[in-house]
């Protein structure tokens, strides 16, 4: 299949209308779009990532609004966030309306529903005059694209079309917040950080680690995010050990910067955020043999950085 580039929201919504996928630019990483009402075009996103069918899809709108229709209902606290923080990056897992195929929410009787903050992205679904059901454009495992040549790198003749959009901003996911039940609960950290979400929302909870989440959400339960090198965590940059083939990612300089083949010394938590699957990918090219990478303090952003370096690590 030859995939089409185009910068045209409107030419690549088209593709959308005609039952076809395509992958499009959002605030947080690029997705990988169907109507999410046709089923045989829901499939092929899971047949191009090589998805595991057990993994549910987000739905994407272009207007708050229309979460009414893909929701059985919006419960108080879901209006809240939704309110406080749409569009953006904070998907909301709701009860599922009869719009929603069970394959969207693989089987799943609720549907997780996000409205992004992103010109391009509002474009394109508002052209699509459909909910749009999206994972990340990556091949399933792979660091989420950030770029639309990322997208070309893992899914280049799979698909048939890229809507082109700069660099992502975020660099990484959404933030998923399950309103399901009677206290919102944070299934994955991402973009929005919590403390920002216990502002609009104070009572809202936070799955620990290895909790309930992984039964709820259960794409936190598959391997994620994973470069081909071996990613190795280091709590301080000296900790790091450096090689010709080794690459090294964090906050701070390592003791010997000029023994590793690269090195990215990120200004801060949130341009380590929006660097992270971008060099991840960069040191792929580079045939780096390992990566070490700095956590960073779990506050803020850093939970989720943390998140995903642990996941990367743990492949
Ligand atoms: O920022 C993002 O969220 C990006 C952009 C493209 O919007 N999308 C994204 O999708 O990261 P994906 O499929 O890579 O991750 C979606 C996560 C998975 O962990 C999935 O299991 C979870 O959301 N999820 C989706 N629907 C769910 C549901 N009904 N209940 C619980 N978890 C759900
Ligand atoms: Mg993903």
């Amino acid at each position: 299949m030859r995939t089409h580039l185009t910068t045209s929201p409107d030419e690549a919504a088209s593709y959308i209308r005609r039952g076809r996928i395509v992958a499009f630019p959002t605030e947080t990483v690029y997705g990988l779009g169907a109507d999410a009402r046709r089923v045989a075009a829901v499939r092929s996103i899971f047949d191009a990532k090589g998805r595991p069918s057990d993994n549910p899809l987000i739905v994407h709108i272009a207007d708050p609004a229309q979460a009414a229709e893909l929701a059985a209902c919006i419960p108080p606290a879901a209006r809240t966030l939704m309110d406080a923080f749409w569009p953006g990056p904070l998907t909301v897992i709701l009860p599922k309306s009869d719009a929603v195929p069970s394959l969207v929410t693989a089987g799943l009787d609720t549907v997780g529903v996000r409205c992004p903050g992103h010109a391009v992205a509002t474009a394109f679904l508002r052209s699509c005059q459909a909910p749009v059901a999206a994972p990340s454009a990556n091949r399933s495992g792979r660091p989420s694209p950030t770029t639309w040549e990322a997208v070309r790198e893992d899914l280049g003749g799979r698909i048939p079309c890229i809507l082109k959009g700069g660099r992502t901003e975020a660099g990484l996911e959404s933030t998923v917040v399950d309103c399901t039940e009677a206290v919102p609960v944070v299934l994955r950290p991402g973009a929005i950080p919590e403390e920002a979400l216990a502002d609009a929302l104070p009572e809202i909870g936070v799955e620990p680690p290895g909790g309930d989440a992984a039964a709820k959400s259960p794409g936190t339960r598959h391997r994620h995010y994973a470069p081909r090198a071996r990613v190795t965590l280091v709590a301080e940059p000296g900790e790091a050990v450096a090689s010709a083939d080794a690459a090294y990612i964090g906050l701070r300089a390592p003791d010997e910067p000029e023994s590793f083949a690269t090195v990215r010394i990120a200004p801060s938590v949130e341009a380590y955020a929006h660097d992270l699957f971008h060099f991840f990918r960069a040191c792929d090219r580079e045939e780096a043999a390992v990566i070490c990478a700095q956590l960073v303090p779990e506050d803020g952003l850093g939970r989720a950085l943390n998140d995903r370096l642990r996941r990367a690590a743990a492949g």
